[in-house]
């Protein structure tokens, strides 16, 4: 039976192979996102370069785009990320893990707040070898999210 470990060591290889399909031949830096629901279910994404450049999509937002049409939002439990470049053999290469950007930190805290709890985060570098736990409230704390804007008009 596969313990814990393992089954992250599964959600990093879904975000290696999701970088795999990245476009990104502007930074040449290829990242890939796993997002895993509370029932198993995984939801997949990568970065999207474009041509002008402040166009471009991270492989977080990508993922929870997906994540939101296959289980929802709030049914989110722990998200992967990686990131480096292709190597001769098409696999994902590179020494340092990837943490999200500030930008993608928001948008998973959104999710953190729709779910009710915290969100694991789960940092691999290219290839996979350098892992980094932590969760969402420790990458992101004291942040503004829907909870922030009860004393919005209407
Ligand atoms: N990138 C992501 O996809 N996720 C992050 O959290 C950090 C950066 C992408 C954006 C851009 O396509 C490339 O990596 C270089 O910044």
């Amino acid at each position: 039976m596969a313990d814990k470990d393992d089954s992250a060591a599964a959600l990093i290889e879904r975000a290696r192979k999701a970088a795999t399909r990245a476009y990104a031949p502007y930074s040449g830096f290829s990242v890939g996102c796993a997002i895993e629901a509370e029932d198993g279910s995984i939801a997949t994404g990568s970065n999207m370069e474009n041509a002008c450049y402040r166009l471009g999509t991270c492989a977080e937002i990508s993922a929870l785009t997906s994540a939101q049409q296959a289980f929802g939002l709030s049914k989110i439990r722990r998200i992967a990320v990686a990131g480096g470049h292709l190597g001769d053999d098409g696999m994902l290469v590179g020494a340092q893990a990837v943490t999200p950007c500030g930008g993608c930190r928001q948008a998973i805290a959104e999710a953190s707040d729709l779910a009710d709890h915290d969100i694991q985060v789960i940092s691999a570098s290219g290839d996979g070898e350098t892992v980094s736990t932590t969760t969402i409230a420790a990458l992101l704390p004291a942040s503004f999210g829907p909870k922030n804007l009860k004393d919005a008009d209407g």
